[in-house]
């Protein structure tokens, strides 16, 4: 629970967040893309001869970016067999251990004008900064060569306590896109925890997190003291769509939520009955 804090503490904040704007000041990139070490190159050329026009791939490279402490990478990459014949990968091998390929089956038969699915996992287990693997794709045709790249991020750069610079950062952002609390890194927070839930531990989570904050910002409303009568659709509809030009995001998956109907119709039943309504018409003044 947090108390009204004392101002030598206030103080001692405030010289951190100076301390912290110089930092910085110094390192240009921004918090949550941290500088990557990334090796100098030591590449074999980036494809061999024999797939290209007969596949196409929707990347030969693929790059992901993972908090700290993260096991493993995955990367997918999508093909097409644009030839006039049917393609066989006999096998993927890769340039470490530590990366595994996946095929649908192996021998893998991709018929004339099909697509389908390579994915990899790249053990990135105490990495910090990029790993770079290769995978060599064999098939009937020839080969091809394949790039991925696992870039792990410091410590640093992994979701600790907001700071009062954050929380601004966040509101302007959610400001200018209501749904940027369920995208990129504020989805750890924001998104992340309602997975699978339900009910009144989806409130806390997902609800209760700007809702139920000691701290939150003044425009986000208390809702244990609305002033309106309440009802299953206004729940809902304020779950569903939030309200466009505010903070307060839709929740719908159709309108880039992050859930189900089902998990919508629980926190609806859920605030139902946490909540009471008010009186449907309030009482008329008693006039004498
Ligand atoms: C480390 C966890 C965490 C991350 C990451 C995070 N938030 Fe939040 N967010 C919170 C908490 C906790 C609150 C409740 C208010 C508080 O404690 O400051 C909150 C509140 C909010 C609010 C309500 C206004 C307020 O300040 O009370 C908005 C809007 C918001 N976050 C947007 C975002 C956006 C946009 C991002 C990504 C750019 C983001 N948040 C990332 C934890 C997080
Ligand atoms: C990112 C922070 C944030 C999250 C997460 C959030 N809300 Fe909101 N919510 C707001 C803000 C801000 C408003 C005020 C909207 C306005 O009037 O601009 C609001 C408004 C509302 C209102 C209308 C209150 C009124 O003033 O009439 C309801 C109801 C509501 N939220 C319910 C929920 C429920 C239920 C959840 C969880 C599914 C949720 N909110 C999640 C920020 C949030």
């Amino acid at each position: 629970m947090k108390t009204f804090p004392c101002p030598r503490l206030v103080l001692l904040g405030v010289a951190g967040l100076l301390i912290a704007a110089n930092t910085f000041a110094q390192q240009p990139a921004p918090l949550t893309t941290p500088p990557i070490q990334v090796p100098p190159p030591v590449l074999p050329p980036p494809s061999l001869p024999g797939l290209d026009g007969l596949i196409v791939w929707d990347a030969e490279r693929k790059e992901v970016t993972v908090p700290n402490g993260t096991p493993q990478a995955q990367f997918t990459f999508n093909l097409t067999n644009i030839s006039t014949e049917t393609i066989t990968i006999n096998s993927v091998s890769t340039s470490c251990g530590c990366t595994v390929a996946k095929l649908p089956e192996q021998p893998w038969h991709i018929a004339p004008g099909t697509n389908g699915q390579i994915s990899a996992t790249m053990n990135v287990a105490g990495v910090v900064g990029a790993k770079i693997k290769t995978l060599t794709v064999n098939s009937d045709k020839g080969s091809k060569l394949l790039t991925v790249q696992g870039n792990v991020l410091p410590p640093s750069a992994t979701p600790g306590p907001m700071t009062a610079m954050d929380r601004e950062a966040n509101q302007k952002l959610a400001i200018a896109d209501r749904q940027a609390v369920f995208k990129g890194d504020c989805a750890s927070c924001h998104a992340a925890p309602a997975k699978d839930k339900t009910g009144i531990a989806l409130y806390t989570e997902v609800c209760g997190i700007c809702h139920e904050a000691k701290n939150r910002a003044t425009m986000v409303t208390d809702l244990h003291k609305l002033p309106y009568a309440t009802t299953p659709e206004i729940w809902r509809n304020w779950i569903a769509h939030g309200k466009p030009g505010g903070l307060m995001p839709a929740f719908a998956q159709a309108e880039g939520g992050i859930l189900t109907d089902e998990q919508i119709n629980s926190l609806v039943t859920y605030l139902v009955s946490a909540i009471p309504s008010k009186p449907v018409t309030a009482p008329a003044a008693v006039v004498h």
